[in-house]
C-alpha cells in the first residue's frame, strides 16, 4: 500500500544528468539559443511562433502553457506512461534501469535482464523482416505474382506511394517458407521468430514455416517506434480461392510480451502528433480507415486491432488529447460497439464523442467514393462531433416518444448510464434534463438509483441492510434533517472504522501516507462523518469507549442514517469483505488527499505566475509534478487493487 515506484529520486537524477533536456526536446523541435535558454515551436499546439522555452531542467510554452521536465516531456510527446517514458530515455541513455525497488537476488536480475535482451531482439527481428523482406517485397519484389496483385489492389483502394511507405506496409507471398529462409540466411535467431509469432515450426515436417502468407501487411508500430507485430489483410485472389476452411479476412501476430491487443492503436504512432496538436483522437475500426483518413490528412486517426476499446486504449489516447471521438462502422457490431465504449467512458468518468455520419459506407470507401467533397463533408461532421451520451440519450428520447412502455425502458437505461457516469456535474446537468425535458418526476429517478444524487465512490458488494434504531431512544437533533445520503464509499469505510481493534493499524498507516496537513478525519468525504470520527479520536480513550459502550458515541450525536450504518458495523460478527477492500478504500482515502493538495499548489502556482516571481513558480511546477507523478501512479494501483 506504499506509494512505490522502482524509479527513486536519486535513479531520475541520474537520468537528467545523462541526457540533457534540450537535446531531447530538439530531436522533435528545432531549438535556438537565446541567452540562457532555447526557444522553439510548441510541439504541444499548433504552434507559429516560437514561444517553447526550454532551461536545464523545464520546458514552458507562452502559448499553451504546457510545461514539465524531461520525463513529462516524453510522456507528453508520445503518449507514454511514466514508466513507458522512463524505460524509453533509459535506454537512450544507455543507463542501467533500476530493478523493481526491493534489493533483487542475482538470480532474478539476470532473469530480468535476459527478458529484456528477448524483447529487443523480438523488435529487431520484426523489424528486419518489415522493412528487408515484407515491405520490400510490396515495393520491388517480382518473386511471386501476389506481390503484384497487392500493389494493384493498394492502388485500387486509392492508397498512395507515400502512404505506403508511411506506414511501411508490405506483402507476404504465397511460399510456405519464404521468411524462414531469408531469417536463416541472414542467420537470424529462428527460436525468437517461433517463440514472437513471426513463423511457426512444422507439426510434420522437421522445419519451420511462415505465419504470414498471402496477406497484405501493417507493421504494428508502437508510439516508441517499434514494431510489435503485424496484421495482414487477405489478397482477394486468395479470398475468392475455394478453400476447405474459410481464412480470416485479418489475421494478427498472436498475443506475445510484446504485443497485446488490449493494449494496442494502430496508427497511434502515425497520429500522435496530430491528436496532441488537435487535442482529439478518431477512433476507426479497420486498419484500412486509419490509412485512407491519415491519406486524405485527417491524420489523428487510430484503430483498435479487432478488439473492443479498453480502458488502456482511452487512457492512452486522454494521455495525449482530451476529446475522443468515436467513428466505428455504421453497421449493427459498430453500433454495439460504440454503445458499448460509451459506457467504458461513463464509467471512466469521461465523454466519449461521436459524430452524425450519414453513410452506411465505411469511412475508407466513403472517402474513395468521392475524395473530395465527401472529405469536405465528414471534416464537417467531425468538428460538429457532440457526446455520445447526449446522442444516445437523444435517441432513446425520440424512439419511445408517445409510448408509456418504451419511455420506462428508456429512462432505465438512461438512469442505468447516469449511474455508471462518475463526474458528479456533467451528471446532474443531465439528470436535470432528464427531469424537464422528459419529464420524469424527480423521486422516481431516486427510486431507481439512490446513487444518483450521491458521489460515487467504491461500489458496494452488497445493499447495506436497515438495521432498525429504537425511536424511543433519543432521536439525534438534526437527525432527520435532509441531507445527501452517505457515499457507498463512507458506508463501507465506516464499518471497518468501528472495529477499530482489527483494523486500526491500517487507518495509522493511511494516515501516514496523507498529506501533512490532513488527518485521518479526512479519510471520509461526508463532513458529518468526518466531526463524528474527529470526536472520538480527540477523545483519549475514545475508541476503547467505541468498542465498549458503544451508544455513548451514537445516540444523540449523529443523524439517523449515520447511527444505522455505526450499528450494524458494531453488531456484526465479522465484516463482509475483507482486508484487500479495506486496503483499496484507504488507497482512494489517501488519494483523494494528495489530489486536494495537488489542487492547492495548482492555485498557488496561477497566483504565482500572474506575480511574475519564476524563481517560486519553479520551485511550485517541479513539487506539482512531483505529486502528479505520485497520484498517477497512486491511480493505477488503485485500479490494479481494485480487484484484489
Ligand atoms: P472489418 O471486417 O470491418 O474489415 O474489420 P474492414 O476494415 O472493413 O476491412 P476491409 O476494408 O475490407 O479491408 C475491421 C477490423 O477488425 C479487425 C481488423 O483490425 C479490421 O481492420 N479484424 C477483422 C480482425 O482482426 N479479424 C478479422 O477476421 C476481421
Ligand atoms: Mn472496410
Amino acid at each position: 500500500m506504499k506509494i512505490r515506484t522502482r524509479f527513486t529520486p536519486e535513479w531520475i537524477q541520474s537520468l537528467k544528468a545523462a541526457l540533457p533536456l534540450h537535446e531531447v526536446v530538439s530531436e522533435n523541435v528545432e531549438l535556438r539559443k537565446t541567452g540562457a535558454r532555447f526557444m522553439g515551436r510548441c510541439p504541444f499546439h499548433g504552434d507559429r511562433s516560437p514561444s517553447f522555452s526550454v532551461n536545464r531542467e523545464f520546458y514552458y510554452c507562452f502559448g499553451c502553457k504546457e510545461t514539465g521536465d524531461l520525463i513529462k516531456f516524453v510522456m507528453q510527446l508520445h503518449g507514454l506512461s511514466f514508466e513507458e517514458a522512463c524505460e524509453d530515455l533509459a535506454e537512450k541513455a544507455k543507463i542501467q534501469l533500476p530493478e523493481g525497488g526491493e534489493a533483487l537476488s542475482s538470480e532474478e536480475e539476470r532473469a530480468i535482464r535476459i527478458k529484456r535482451e528477448r524483447l529487443q531482439k523480438a523488435v529487431r527481428l520484426n523489424y528486419f523482416s518489415s522493412l528487408q523482406y515484407y515491405h520490400e517485397n510490396l515495393q520491388r519484389g517480382t518473386g511471386s505474382p501476389l506481390f503484384i496483385e497487392a500493389r494493384e489492389y493498394l492502388k485500387k483502394r486509392g492508397i498512395s506511394a507515400e502512404t505506403v511507405e508511411k506506414f511501411q506496409i508490405g506483402v507476404a507471398g504465397a511460399q510456405a517458407d519464404g521468411l524462414v529462409q531469408y531469417l536463416t540466411r541472414a542467420r537470424a535467431p529462428l527460436d525468437i521468430a517461433r517463440d514472437f509469432g513471426l513463423i511457426r515450426a512444422s507439426q510434420k515436417t522437421q522445419g519451420d514455416y511462415d505465419f504470414f502468407r498471402e496477406r497484405l501487411l501493417f507493421p504494428l508500430i508502437d508510439p516508441r517506434g517499434r514494431i510489435l507485430g503485424f496484421g495482414g489483410r487477405i489478397l482477394p485472389s486468395v479470398e475468392k480461392k475455394p478453400s476447405e476452411f474459410k481464412l480470416p479476412k485479418y489475421l494478427n501476430s498472436a498475443e506475445s510480451e510484446l504485443f497485446q491487443k488490449s493494449r494496442f492503436l494502430f496508427g497511434l504512432t502515425q497520429a500522435k502528433r496530430a491528436i496532441r496538436e488537435e487535442e482529439v483522437s478518431i477512433v476507426v475500426e479497420g486498419y484500412f480507415d486509419v490509412i485512407a483518413l491519415h491519406q486524405a490528412g485527417i491524420e489523428n486517426a487510430v484503430a483498435p486491432c479487432g478488439t473492443a476499446l479498453t480502458e488502456d486504449h482511452l487512457k492512452t489516447l486522454t494521455r495525449l488529447g482530451p476529446r475522443v471521438i468515436v467513428f466505428f462502422d455504421q453497421d449493427e457490431a459498430g453500433i454495439q460497439a460504440t454503445v458499448k465504449s460509451m459506457e467504458l467512458g461513463l464509467r471512466m468518468g469521461q465523454l466519449l464523442y461521436g459524430i452524425s455520419f450519414a453513410s452506411k459506407l465505411d469511412p475508407d470507401e466513403f472517402l474513395l467514393e468521392s475524395p473530395e467533397a465527401n472529405l469536405k463533408q465528414l471534416r464537417q461532421w467531425i468538428q460538429e462531433a457532440t457526446p455520445l451520451l447526449d446522442r444516445e440519450l437523444d435517441r432513446l428520447f425520440r424512439e419511445s416518444e408517445g409510448q408509456v412502455e418504451k419511455r420506462s425502458a428508456a429512462v432505465k437505461q438512461a438512469v442505468q448510464w447516469l449511474t455508471q457516469y462518475t463526474d458528479p456535474v456533467g451528471r446532474a446537468i443531465r439528470v436535470s434534463d432528464l427531469v424537464k425535458r422528459w419529464d420524469v418526476p424527480p423521486a422516481a429517478l431516486g427510486a431507481l438509483s439512490k446513487d444518483l444524487d450521491g458521489r460515487v465512490g467504491v461500489p458496494p458488494r452488497r445493499p447495506a441492510p436497515v438495521v432498525s434504531v429504537d425511536p424511543r431512544r433519543a432521536p439525534p437533533p438534526g437527525g432527520q434533517k435532509k441531507r445527501a445520503p452517505l457515499t457507498p464509499y463512507d458506508r463501507q469505510l465506516l464499518q471497518y472504522f468501528v472495529k477499530a481493534r482489527e483494523f486500526g493499524s491500517y487507518f495509522l498507516e493511511a494516515r501516514r501516507q496523507m498529506h501533512e496537513k490532513d488527518s485521518l478525519p479526512e479519510l471520509f468525504d461526508d463532513t458529518e462523518v468526518q466531526n463524528w470520527v474527529r470526536m472520538i479520536l480527540e477523545d483519549p480513550a475514545g475508541l476503547e469507549r467505541l468498542k465498549e459502550a458503544p451508544e455513548s458515541w451514537v445516540q444523540g450525536r449523529v443523524s439517523l442514517e449515520l447511527q444505522s450504518v455505526i450499528m450494524e458495523g458494531l453488531l456484526q460478527e465479522r465484516i463482509q469483505g475483507d482486508e484487500a477492500q479495506l486496503r483499496a478504500l484507504l488507497r482512494r482515502g489517501v488519494y483523494k488527499s494528495w489530489a486536494r493538495f495537488s489542487h492547492r499548489i495548482r492555485e498557488e502556482m496561477v497566483r504565482v505566475e500572474q506575480a511574475q516571481d519564476m524563481e517560486k513558480f519553479k520551485e511550485l511546477s517541479q513539487q506539482f509534478l512531483d505529486l502528479q507523478r505520485k497520484l498517477k501512479e497512486f491511480e493505477e494501483s488503485y485500479v490494479s487493487g481494485k480487484n484484489d
